[in-house]
């Protein structure tokens, strides 16, 4: 085995169409394509039978550990077109201490925050870039809260496509500052993500880039997918009791739902699902408000605000799919507030030696309240996403401080 075998090896690919998710309405592949007709997201279709007699788990287990192990699950065909920076799996990570405090039976965090630009951005960005090489795009604009841009901009300029990127002007610093290193261009806008998207969108026409916002394309959803492939694979061939993961515009949500659906198909996994708990910032939670309203749409969240950056997202336009996806299994959707995703983020340090971003850390305080509410269960198997490296963020400061000329009373160390 090469360690590049994944990326180097042609292997056979089960593309058969794309699929409006609203209407069902059937798309070519290899076409360019952002929304379907009816204005919503479009989906990768694959002959599932064909990758169950292509595939199987002792195969699988064969290949080097990174995303582009699970080729016949994805949307490139050609190995000359991935655009890769090492995708590696992302590790999972008991939590054994807090477990015994709560009296939990398990919790494990994956940390995405171990992949290419820090964050699982680096899944979705890695496939629409690989397609758009594919499909000869030559310059992409999208907005982002941040680790999306950073994503783009490394990816995009590996494949030599040029990108145009418009994020919130409070925005990380550490993000703005990637994006343009990366070799992106990149604009802070005075607005919110959706501000920034409808900027990108008028732009398609005037400028003539590729609209790769959230949803806006199919392939983000198919890379962003892998983490739910990987999570089953990782457990050998089984789902744990629950998800929680932190929801903005929700594709790792919906794609990991869709990663379930496809392996049950191929025969690697059984009907039973994850419950999936949509976990939101209490400033900017239009999908907590939408599920307790028994809604198929959530409206806009007006003034979102929360520390949790990645997560701010007023309007999603998968909003429909998450919602399904979250009742479908079972799960729920639920709030958190900025002062308990800051604790959480200082409780999983200090106890657990784990760095989490605030939205992961939004995880971690979601599972305590739903712990004590009783809608998570002490015995349930549960798995948090840590969805980037806490290092990105601004980190609390310290004021501790030694002189090395005076006597050290070591004593009081
Ligand atoms: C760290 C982090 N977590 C979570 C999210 C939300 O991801 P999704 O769009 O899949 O809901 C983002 C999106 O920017 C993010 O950067």
């Amino acid at each position: 085995m090469q360690h590049d075998d994944n990326t180097s090896t042609e292997r056979p690919a089960f593309v058969t169409h794309l699929e409006c998710s609203y209407t069902g309405e059937r798309l070519p592949a290899d076409t360019v394509q952002n929304l379907s007709p009816a204005g919503k997201p479009l989906l990768v279709r694959y002959d599932l039978a064909g990758v169950k007699k292509a595939l199987t788990k002792e195969a699988l287990a064969e290949r080097p550990p990174d995303l582009w192990r699970y080729r016949e699950l994805l949307p490139v065909r050609r190995a000359a077109d991935i655009v890769s920076l090492g995708e590696a799996m992302t590790p999972l990570i008991a939590l054994p201490k807090l477990a015994a405090k709560l009296g939990a039976r398990e919790i494990i965090v994956k940390d995405e925050g171990r992949l290419p630009t820090g964050s699982f951005k680096a899944r979705g960005l890695v496939m629409a870039v690989s397609m758009a090489k594919a499909l000869g795009i030559k310059h992409m604009a999208m907005p982002t809260n941040g680790n999306a841009g950073a994503a783009l901009a490394a990816y995009a300029t590996r494949a030599g496509i040029k990108s145009t990127i418009f994020c919130p002007e409070d925005t990380p610093e550490v993000n703005v500052s990637e994006i343009e290193l990366q070799g992106a261009t990149v604009y802070r806008v005075n607005g919110l993500i959706d501000d920034c998207g409808k900027i990108v969108a008028e732009g398609k026409s005037k400028v003539g880039w590729f609209d790769v916002s959230t949803l806006k394309e199919p392939y983000r959803i198919e890379g962003k997918k892998t983490m739910g492939l990987e999570l089953a694979e990782q457990l050998g061939w089984d789902v744990p009791d629950v998800i929680l993961y932190p929801t903005g515009g929700g594709t790792g949500l919906i794609g990991m739902w869709k990663a379930f659906a496809e392996l049950e198909a191929i025969g690697f996994l059984g009907k039973k699902r994850p419950r999936m708990v949509a976990v939101q910032a209490a400033g900017c939670a239009p999908m907590v408000r939408a599920y307790e309203e028994g809604k198929e749409h959530a409206p806009r969240w007006e003034d979102a605000h929360t520390i949790a950056s990645g997560i701010r997202v007023p309007q999603a336009i998968g909003d429909f799919l998450i919602l399904r996806a979250v009742r479908e299994s079972g799960g729920f959707a639920i709030a958190v507030t900025d002062q308990a995703i800051s604790e959480a983020l200082s409780e999983v340090a200090r106890s657990e030696g784990l760095l989490l971003c605030p939205e992961g850390a939004a995880t971690y305080a979601a599972y305590k309240q739903s712990l004590a509410d009783g809608r998570i269960k002490p015995d349930e198997r549960a798995v948090l996403f840590n969805c980037a490296t806490g290092l990105k963020y601004p980190l609390p400061p310290v004021t501790r401080t030694l002189d090395r000329h005076a006597p050290i009373d070591f004593a009081a160390l």
